[in-house]
């Protein structure tokens, strides 16, 4: 199937009862939106170790967003069986010319229809979805899985392996004194005109993160790019910000779950080099705790190589939840 297709049978694959079309998620039915999350929440169940079902509205919420990365709400195509949602692929593009090689995707399908080519129809189908960009890359793919043994199957390799923390928020710990010159600032929402640049060259010293063999580009930000990022559909985020004699020194940034208020995610935490090695990154996000009011549970992905941010994030009451993977295939090598 070549990626120009829209709609069609998956008559190649000897099944022709279902059907692969694309589906505008802001325009679909209710009954559609009711059909992606019961295929989500089914695959949610079966592979994510805490097997809790997710509601439909965070479900919905983060569909309707930006995602966290910046990237824009998904397009989806969808596999219908008698018309009911089966299976679906998702495939996110972003704005930012750092990333305008890359596209991030999934595919799930219902436990009961698989091995029959639904999936492989689906990632096919997605491949128009993906506009122009040259990498695709998936980033929830869990060890033993079956979406492990498909990434495999259709020639994505993984690129990184991530280890997912859970916080559960009681009394947030001290925070600790900060040397002289140093000072903290933090603001929720909005960054404010004053400290805007210092934010944006604190975000780019994530460049020497470990982060395995992504593509994903994270270190170009702008005054700009952080403005049209603020003005799009995104959730609450907080940030704090550590500065040194009025310049950028560290960053961290939570973000608010967009349906669950008690739920937030951890997101980006740089120190600076000049600034490292005087447990400021811990210091940072200790302080980021005090601020999230009303915040009981708050999750975090960290490269399974990055030691020094795992062993931060246990100091500060962090358990290791699961291991998932990145993989990546060239959009080239998919078509073919
Ligand atoms: C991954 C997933 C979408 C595959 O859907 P599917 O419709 O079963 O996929 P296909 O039938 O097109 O499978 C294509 C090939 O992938 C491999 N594969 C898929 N599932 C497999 C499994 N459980 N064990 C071994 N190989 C498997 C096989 O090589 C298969 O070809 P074959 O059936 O001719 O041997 C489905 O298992 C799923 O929804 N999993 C949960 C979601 C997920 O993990 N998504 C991340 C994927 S990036």
């Amino acid at each position: 199937m070549g990626g120009e297709q829209r709609s069609g049978c998956i008559a190649c694959m000897g099944v022709t009862t279902e059907q692969i079309e694309e589906l505008d998620f802001s325009s679909a039915s209710e009954e559609d939106r009711r059909g992606l999350y019961e295929v989500v929440a089914a695959w949610v169940v079966e592979d994510s170790p805490g097997k809790k079902r997710p509601s439909y509205e965070a479900c919905i919420a983060r569909w309707e967003l930006h995602d966290d990365l910046g990237f824009e709400p998904p397009r989806f195509v969808v596999a219908r069986e008698a018309g009911k949602i089966i299976g679906y692929g998702e495939v996110r593009i972003s704005e930012a010319e750092a990333n305008a090689h890359l596209a991030t995707a999934n595919v799930v399908v219902l436990p009961a229809h698989r091995r029959r080519g639904i999936g492989t129809a689906l990632l096919h189908a997605m491949l128009s979805l993906v506009n122009g960009r040259t990498v695709i890359e998936a980033w929830s793919v869990f060890g033993d899985s079956p979406g492990e043994q498909f990434a495999a199957a259709r020639g994505f390799r993984v690129v990184s392996t991530m280890t997912r923390q859970r916080l559960a928020l009681s009394d947030p710990p001290e925070v600790g004194e900060l040397p002289a010159g140093y000072e903290l600032v933090t603001w929720k929402g909005a960054a404010p005109e004053e400290f805007v640049e210092a934010y944006v060259e604190a975000l780019n010293g994530i460049r020497d993160a470990p982060r395995g063999e992504t593509t994903l580009d994270l270190t170009r930000n702008t005054v700009e790019s952080i403005r049209r990022e603020e003005a799009d559909a995104v959730p609450v985020r907080w940030i704090v910000l550590l500065l040194h004699e009025g310049q950028a020194a560290g960053v961290t940034v939570v973000e608010l779950d967009p349906a669950v208020s008690t739920v937030a995610e951890q997101l980006h935490t740089v120190v600076l080099p000049a600034h490292r090695g005087r447990g400021f990154g811990r210091l940072i996000k200790a302080y980021m705790l005090h601020n999230l009011k009303g915040v009981e549970t708050i999750y975090t992905r960290t490269s399974s190589e990055n030691e020094h941010m795992l062993r931060v994030n246990h100091s500060l009451g962090y358990e290791d939840t699961f291991i998932y993977m990145g993989v990546q295939a060239k959009t080239a090598d998919l078509q073919a």
